[in-house]
């Protein structure tokens, strides 16, 4: 197994006044190319924490986080912000669309951060709203869908651009059974088809039975 993302002894404090609440104790895991992994833990265990650095949101207090041989805590911030735009699509626990774009114009938005110039053609674009059967609602602004809906958009925005890493916030949380399984089947198709590696934060046990492997968190260790 090739590791296309790796942390080595990961710590992070969070600073309250003058005192350092550590949250994540020294974590160290591998994650191979082509994985689908969840992670669990009870509610404030670090598990929003740990991807938001994963995903070079947030800066380690120490200890490394390697993505295809590069530490993302030794980069410059120039360098992280480029390794995240071209090789990571996040999902954030809450869903961060821009209120005033439609779907499809959040979509463009991502389309063109990643490039840096115009977004691309709109089949790409159509074909993913397809997958998470969003093409009648393409136009509508974010107010004008419901919690699942955006959710999906979240969903489509961060896949959009193929990236090789998705890292995804609790994507089923907000949603009913049948929303759940539209997005757990994208992420199983994304994951099968274009060998795309997963890391999902779950609370949900059938969710995380849809990957391949769960790392179990508690009190910012891993403890499986
Ligand atoms: N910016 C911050 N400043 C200070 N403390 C923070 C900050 N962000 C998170 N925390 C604290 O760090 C701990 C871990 O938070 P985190 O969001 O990573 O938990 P989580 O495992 O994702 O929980 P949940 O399942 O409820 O989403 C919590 O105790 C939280 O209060
Ligand atoms: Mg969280």
């Amino acid at each position: 197994m090739t590791a296309i993302l790796r942390t080595i002894d990961l710590k992070k404090s969070y600073k309250i006044g003058k005192i350092d609440v550590p949250v994540l104790r020294g974590l160290s895991f591998e994650v191979g190319e082509g994985e689908f992994v969840a992670i669990m833990g009870p509610s404030g265990c670090g598990k929003s924490t740990l991807l938001h650095l994963l995903g070079g949101l947030l800066s380690p207090t120490s200890g490394s986080i390697i993505i295809d041989d590069e530490d993302l805590a030794k980069v410059s911030d120039a360098r992280r912000t480029d390794i995240r735009r071209r090789k990571i699509g996040f999902v954030f626990q809450r869903f961060n669309l821009f209120p005033t774009l439609s779907a499809e114009g959040n979509l463009k938005l991502a389309e063109k951060i990643h490039s840096g110039n115009g977004s691309r053609s709109s089949d790409r674009r159509r074909e993913v709203l397809k997958l998470l059967k969003l093409e009648d609602k393409m136009h509508h602004r974010p107010l004008e869908l419901s919690g699942g809906e955006q959710q999906r958009v979240a969903l489509a925005r961060a896949v959009v651009n193929g990236p090789a890493i998705i890292l995804a916030d609790e994507p089923t949380g907000n949603l009913d059974t049948e929303n759940s399984q539209i997005v757990l089947d994208m992420f199983r198709d994304l994951n099968k088809e274009f060998g795309q590696t997963i890391i999902m934060i779950t609370h949900n046990p059938e969710a995380a039975a849809a990957c391949s492997r769960t790392i179990q968190m508690r009190d910012g260790h891993i403890v499986n």
